[in-house]
């Protein structure tokens, strides 16, 4: 009933692990003693503002009430958190046209320069009303900013300006960027981005949450989950600590010349869990010509794409399974009189039955071709263990970056694409 790491297929043994507790020692000191300006995230769970958070949850009740489209304006760290945990609780198909349990529709824009993106997404929304939330902590960013340029004056055009106040939410720094002044100047709604959080961190803050609320997600139980996560991470007892044990191991498997992991998953609404994590580990990690490259599977489509590379392909990778021990849904597959599709050895079974089947056949088959699995199982996808979990991979991110010797807080890479771009574009 909790979230459990099994090394057993790892191929890194309990003393190698064992080995880097003085160093995870170390770690642990720095990132509790708070000499890293980065470290907001730690306790945040535990610290966050009661009174901001009960002005979220209503918030996301008008927004609820008076739309029937969200538009969340952001890009990595500030939507990748709340897209993952939408898209994981939600029902698979909630934007599309026909199902609308929530009975609101989520799009997130302004995490790309794609004008096609935008206009498309306008022919969506015409005749609907909407609400929209621009979050961006730097309150500089050139993606969302040109997306919050075009729906500012979308909304002023649907609404008039007045009105259009009501239906725009800002969340950004308390005082610093533009953003920051846009909202002063025009009195729109706003919420804060503690300046100790960075991006990819920021899923608990503001950031996450309110498109989280918004989405009839309950916040609630995701910060229950991140709550559990920052007592039981806390120990610099590596045996007692699953996320000590992982960031130590993925550490254990660079050195090895594992430079590559793989995020697995099985049920395709993780998608953006993974691609949430991709971004935490990549951008925390990829720096000083070091860093293992985060990338991820859904399982089984990919088997059918990617399986060969994984199974016969350069011995540089390993996997890291998310497996979801119950699943919110299921079908038994039935038995048919003529049986012409040969399928009735399946009869009675359930499809979570065959999807696990795949699961363990795929991980032998990968470990016998000599990539290290590490497998992560979950009770269940719900708000608390996401939460939980989403914690948990924070937690390791941030151990597995300094034992790589890198600051897991920074990313001196991504100013360089902006560099030349502005130049293009003779800012
Ligand atoms: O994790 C990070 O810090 C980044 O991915 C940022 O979230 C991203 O660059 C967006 O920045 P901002 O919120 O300042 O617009």
């Amino acid at each position: 009933k909790d979230i459990i790491l099994d090394y057993a297929n790892g191929f890194v043994s309990d003393e190698e692990i064992l080995r880097l507790e003085p160093q995870l020692k170390t770690v642990h000191r720095i990132l509790y003693e708070g000499k890293d300006q980065n470290v907001g995230w730690l306790n945040y769970p535990n610290e966050y503002d009661r009174k901001e958070f009960e002005m979220i949850k209503e918030s996301a009740e008008k927004v609820r009430s008076n739309s029937e489209a969200f538009i969340v304006i952001g890009i990595g760290g500030s939507y990748l958190g709340s897209r993952a945990v939408v898209e994981s609780i939600s029902h698979s198909f909630y934007d599309n046209m026909v199902v609308k349990k929530n009975n609101i529709e989520i799009y997130f824009v302004g995490n790309n320069i794609s004008g096609t993106y935008l206009k498309e997404l306008m022919d969506v929304l015409e005749g609907k009303d909407i609400s929209i939330n621009v979050i961006s902590k730097s309150g500089t960013t050139l993606e969302p900013a040109i997306a919050f340029r075009i729906f500012k004056e979308y909304m002023e055009r649907k609404y008039g300006r007045k009105n259009s106040k009501e239906r725009i939410y800002i969340t950004t720094d308390k005082e610093k960027g533009v953003l920051s002044q846009i909202a002063e100047e025009e009195g729109y709604n706003r919420f804060t981005i503690p300046n100790d959080i960075g991006g990819r961190y920021s899923v608990f803050t503001p950031v996450g949450i309110f498109p989280i609320a918004v989405a009839g997600i309950d916040i609630d139980k995701l910060m229950e989950g991140a709550q559990s996560g920052v007592m039981e991470y806390s120990s610099d007892i590596i045996k007692e600590n699953i996320s000590y044990i992982y960031g130590a191991i993925r550490n254990i498997l660079y050195r090895k010349g594992k430079e590559i992991e793989i995020l697995v998953s099985y049920e395709p609404r993780l998608f953006y869990l993974q691609e949430w994590w991709k971004q935490l580990f990549g951008e925390s990690e990829g720096k000083d010509g070091r860093g293992i490259y985060p990338s991820s599977l859904s399982l089984t489509t990919d088997l059918h794409s990617m399986g060969q590379l994984v199974q016969d392909g350069r011995r540089n990778m390993f996997e890291t399974v998310l497996n979801v021990i119950s699943p919110r849904e299921d079908i038994v597959i039935r038995k048919d009189e003529k049986d012409l599709d040969n399928l009735n050895f399946l009869a009675g079974k359930s499809m979570d039955f065959v999807n696990k089947k795949a699961f363990e056949g795929t991980l032998k088959a990968h470990v016998d071709g000599g990539v290290p699995n590490l497998i992560i199982n979950m009770p269940k996808i719900d708000e608390y263990f996401l939460g939980k979990l989403m914690y948990f991979f924070q937690k390791s991110c941030a151990v597995s970056g300094y034992l790589l010797g890198v600051n897991p807080f920074d990313q001196p890479g991504v100013e360089k694409y902006k560099k030349n771009m502005f130049e293009l574009l003779r800012k």
